[in-house]
């Protein structure tokens, strides 16, 4: 397909700026702040009620905000008219006109700008070949699929060549197939035109395919904003942490405790080596990716009980052994060889790592993936890997996870906590003056 539309130089960057909205006692959207670069592919994720609709709204003029501001390049068009903001929606359900066939759908905003016939015609073929229509162009929505409305939606906001486009969940009514297929085309539409999407959806696989940069909401704040790699490996608070990820971030409630002049954070069967130093005892909650953990295995590659299991390097040394409300037992401190290296799931010989030790309550079947969910001290945690995990139900496990995949979140506020482990030494991030946790969190600003 050829590129049809260019903006020619139009700046169509938006800012917002303490954007707020009330419904009554409802504070659906509050104080949101963020810039939307021009050519940026932002989605606005979050749950169900969490003022994503709320806020594209605002933005498109169609309500107006309590407080706050919405710039469009330099422009203040926080008042402003919907129809004077040069902004074109796709809604949901998709709004089109039931008495008019797609051509006259999709031409409905040039005639109502009065456009000349001719070049209505002559974009409105444009926009149909480019998605696909042109053998539709005389069908009513009725004697369309679900696909095709969604696709005469995106032409009606397409011919009219708007500074960016804002979709609210225009693909929750397709059926999974085309779902992905027509994320595929918006990923690469978005690319040929270079223009900018707001898209708002609660499915973290369409945020994590699309966006050129997510923006997180909870409870009508913004919790993050970042590129989807930014999010998904520094979740920067314990909302986000367990919004993304299938299963999401296995989070565990645990404390910091200092032991021999080492931090550990730690909790019933879960252990966990941070840096040497003391601080004053805390609560944290560490978040662990499933697909992180690693199953310590046997010589006969059997995942080892957790009673014998505790490979030479993650074996607590006995002047350090865990502290008194891990609950771990003596044998934390097993000579290397109870456990034998055979598997590559768990390398041996670099740096510490964190452990876990559990029974197998389950095996969910993913095709390619399994998924085996296991107790840890009476709190669940899942483990992703490659078909078959080798882990069945009742099985007894020791878990490892690096440090560096270790993720500490604040238990009181739920935001991230910045450490750094070193091979040797593991240290706290960005607090060379104290070597304590950082107060405030690095990754707290969104
Ligand atoms: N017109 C309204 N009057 C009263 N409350 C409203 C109105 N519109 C939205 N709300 C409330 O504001 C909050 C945010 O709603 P919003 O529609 O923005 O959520 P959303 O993130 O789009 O949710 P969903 O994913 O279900 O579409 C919700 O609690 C909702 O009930
Ligand atoms: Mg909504």
């Amino acid at each position: 397909m050829k590129l049809l539309y260019t903006k020619g130089g139009r700046v169509a960057g938006i800012r917002i700026e303490g954007l707020t909205r009330q419904f009554g006692s409802v504070h659906a959207v509050e104080d949101i702040s963020m810039e939307i670069a021009d050519g940026d592919f932002l989605v606005l994720l979050g749950p169900s009620g969490c003022g994503k609709t709320t806020l594209l709204r605002m933005i498109a003029g169609l309500i107006e905000p309590t407080a706050g501001r919405v710039l469009l390049g330099d422009t203040d068009i926080t008042y402003a008219p919907a129809r004077d903001r040069d902004l074109a929606m796709v809604f949901q359900s998709y709004a089109l006109y039931p008495h008019l066939t797609v051509e006259r759908n999709i031409g409905f905003p040039l005639r109502a700008a009065r456009l000349p016939k001719r070049e209505i015609a002559e974009r409105v073929r444009e926009v149909a070949g480019q998605l696909e229509l042109t053998a539709l162009l005389g069908r009513r929505p009725k004697e369309l699929s679900g696909g095709q409305r969604q696709r005469v939606a995106l032409g009606r906001a397409l011919v009219r060549k708007p500074q960016a486009f804002l979709m609210d969940e225009p693909l929750s009514n397709l059926d999974a197939k085309l779902r992905t297929a027509t994320r595929t085309e918006l990923s690469a539409l978005h690319h040929r035109l270079r223009s900018t999407f707001v898209y708002v959806t609660h499915d973290q696989v369409e945020a994590m395919t699309m966006a050129t940069r997510v923006a997180l909401l909870n409870g009508g704040r913004l919790e993050q904003i970042g590129t989807p790699t930014e999010v998904y490996d520094n979740p920067a608070s314990v909302f986000v942490a367990g919004f993304l990820g299938s299963p999401p971030m296995n989070l565990l409630s645990a404390r910091i405790s200092e032991r021999a002049g080492r931090l550990r954070a730690a909790a019933t069967d879960l252990e966990i080596p941070l840096w040497a130093g003391s601080d004053a005892a805390r609560d944290v909650t560490v978040g662990l990716r499933p697909e992180h953990l690693r199953v310590v295995r046997d010589a006969e590659g059997s995942p080892a009980p957790a009673d014998t299991a505790a490979p030479a390097d993650t074996a607590a040394p006995a002047d350090t052994a865990a502290p008194a409300d891990t609950a771990a037992p003596a044998d934390t401190a097993a000579p290397a060889d109870s456990t034998a290296r055979a598997d590559s799931t768990a390398p041996a010989g670099s740096a510490e790592r964190a452990r876990l030790r559990g029974v197998v309550t389950g095996v969910e079947n993913l095709g390619g993936e399994e998924v085996a969910w296991c107790e840890i001290g009476g709190q669940p945690v899942a483990l992703r890997g490659p078909r078959p995990v080798g882990l069945s139900r009742g099985d007894a496990v020791t878990l490892t996870v690096d440090l560096d995949q270790v993720h500490l979140f604040d238990r009181t506020s739920g935001r991230r906590l910045a450490w750094q482990p070193t091979a040797d030494k593991p240290s706290p991030q960005h607090t060379p003056s104290t070597q304590r946790l950082p107060q405030r969190p690095a990754a707290a600003a969104v």
